[in-house]
């Protein structure tokens, strides 16, 4: 059942030919060679809610020391991983389950010349492939979304991080009432497994942590819903080379969902106790 439902999340971020059409897309910044910055690549490469302006201000409250040891889970093209690395002088892994997506952020990253301070594998949040206590913080960027089994998520993330690191997560929670469907995480309700604020920190405490910091960030993510309505879709190049031409109905109903108050945006950090199971 739980290798099932990998499957069919990893085919909703299928992605075939990702890299190629990055290439193409790329084109209209210089020729190949030419190195880009984390800032220029964050219209197709911040893969939430707000974009760029959301990992900034995650950054902040997580407040990231030069040099830290960073993991990005489900990192998707690498776009936080790379604007962190840049602002906050550290090092990021990525991981993700996705082939094309890791594939993508390396291409991306070697586009930024960040490779020595970047780096990305293909792997599942469920079972992190590294040692207990490697990491100062990891983050979490509208993934958890995409997962049943929440405490196997935060217990892998609290085995990974040193105690005393912080875990910081910016995700989509559940409001009142059922979301429409389709939307950027999930084409059918079979994929999304939101939980309210609620229940996603009680599930994050029991497996190690305490609370930093609470955001609820909906009102800031129904201004930007509302602004990107005025405006009409962002111009091209834009995430919709990463996500498919259904880009707008997706977002658009993410939108829907925001402002029709069924779904809500929390930012939250929190630091690894020194108990945990
Ligand atoms: C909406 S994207 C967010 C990407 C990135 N965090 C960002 O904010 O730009 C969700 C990502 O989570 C990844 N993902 C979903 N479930 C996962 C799992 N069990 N293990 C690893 N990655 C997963 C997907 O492949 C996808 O890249």
């Amino acid at each position: 059942m739980a290798d099932v439902l990998l499957e069919d999340v990893r085919s909703h971020y299928r992605a075939t030919g990702l890299t190629q059409r990055l290439k193409t897309a790329l084109a209209v910044f210089g020729p190949e060679d030419q190195r880009l910055t984390p800032q220029q690549l964050g219209i197709l490469d911040q893969f939430h809610t707000r974009g760029l302006a959301a990992t900034a201000d995650l950054a902040n409250l997580v407040r990231i020391a030069t040099g830290a040891l960073v993991l990005d889970v489900g990192c998707g093209v690498g776009g936080p991983a790379r604007f962190l690395a840049d602002t906050c002088s550290c090092r990021v892994t990525g991981i993700d389950l996705s082939e094309p997506f890791v594939d993508a952020a390396r291409y991306l990253t070697e586009r930024t010349g960040q490779d020595g301070q970047v780096s990305f594998q293909t792997a599942s949040a469920l079972a992190l492939p590294f040692d207990d206590g490697r990491f100062d913080v990891v983050l979490l960027q509208h993934v958890a979304m995409n997962i049943v089994d929440r405490a196997q998520l935060y217990r892998e993330i609290r085995r990974v991080l040193k105690t005393g690191g912080k875990f910081a997560t910016f995700d989509v929670v559940l409001n009142s009432g059922e979301p429409h469907y389709p939307v950027p995480w999930a084409r059918t309700p079979e994929t999304s497994f939101l939980l309210t604020p609620e229940a996603t920190r009680e599930a994050v405490e029991q497996a190690g942590f305490h609370t930093l910091a609470w955001q609820d960030d909906t009102e800031a993510a129904r201004t930007w819903v509302t602004q990107l309505r005025a405006s009409g879709p962002p111009p091209s190049p834009n995430l919709g080379v990463v996500m498919g031409p259904d880009f707008v109905q997706l977002t658009s109903n993410l939108g829907r969902n925001l402002m029709e108050g069924r779904l809500g945006i929390l930012m939250a950090v929190f630091e690894a106790t020194s108990t945990h199971r």
